[in-house]
């Protein structure tokens, strides 16, 4: 099938054979305002620097703050944090509420509770299609070694 032949919701489905971990990415901008997503395209890129990469739709609410923004935090999310994960994949301003987050380097605000943290300067923003790819250097980590929710097929695996 080509490019421009492309049953999208094939597609889609296709994609998810490619099982994930699940992360939510949050950061602060100039204001304070705190913007954060769920996303599952994180990936590692380099060992030495360390780097990482994840992408964000143009059409995203919190696009133009990660755009923005200098600094970044990737919270690997664990097995018992789907509601965490389905909060953060909802649209609107109010994904903080009820969230104690402590604050990480820059303010970026981090989850009480993940699998593992990566702390991440933006070094790059390249283009890709409808999304933004957003390259980071991790400056900091924690992993406290839980679980990780898994993601397939448009379902969660424990
Ligand atoms: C498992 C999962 C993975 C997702 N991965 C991404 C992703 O990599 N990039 C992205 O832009 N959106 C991703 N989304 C969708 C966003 O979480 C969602 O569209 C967004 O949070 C909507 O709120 P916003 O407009 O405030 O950003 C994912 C959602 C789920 C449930």
């Amino acid at each position: 099938m080509s490019s421009n032949e492309i049953d999208l919701s094939e597609y889609r489905r296709a994609l998810g054979s490619f099982a994930t971990g699940v992360a939510v990415i949050t950061t602060v901008d100039k204001n304070g305002d705190r913007a954060g997503l769920t996303v599952n395209s994180f990936n590692s890129v380099s060992l030495r620097p360390p780097l990482v990469l994840w992408s964000i739709a143009c059409d995203s609410g919190a696009c133009a703050a990660f755009l923005e923004a200098e600094h970044f935090a990737v919270n690997i999310l664990s097995t018992h944090q789907r509601n965490i994960c389905e909060k953060f994949a909802a649209g609107g301003s109010n994904k903080f509420e009820k969230i104690d987050c402590t604050e990480g380097l820059a303010g970026v605000p981090i989850l009480p509770e993940f699998s593992s943290v990566f702390e991440c300067k933006t070094q790059n923003i390249f283009d890709g299609g409808d999304h933004k790819i957003i390259l980071g250097q991790v400056l900091r980590f924690e992993d406290r070694k839980t679980d990780p929710l898994i993601f397939y097929r448009g379902h969660f695996m424990t």
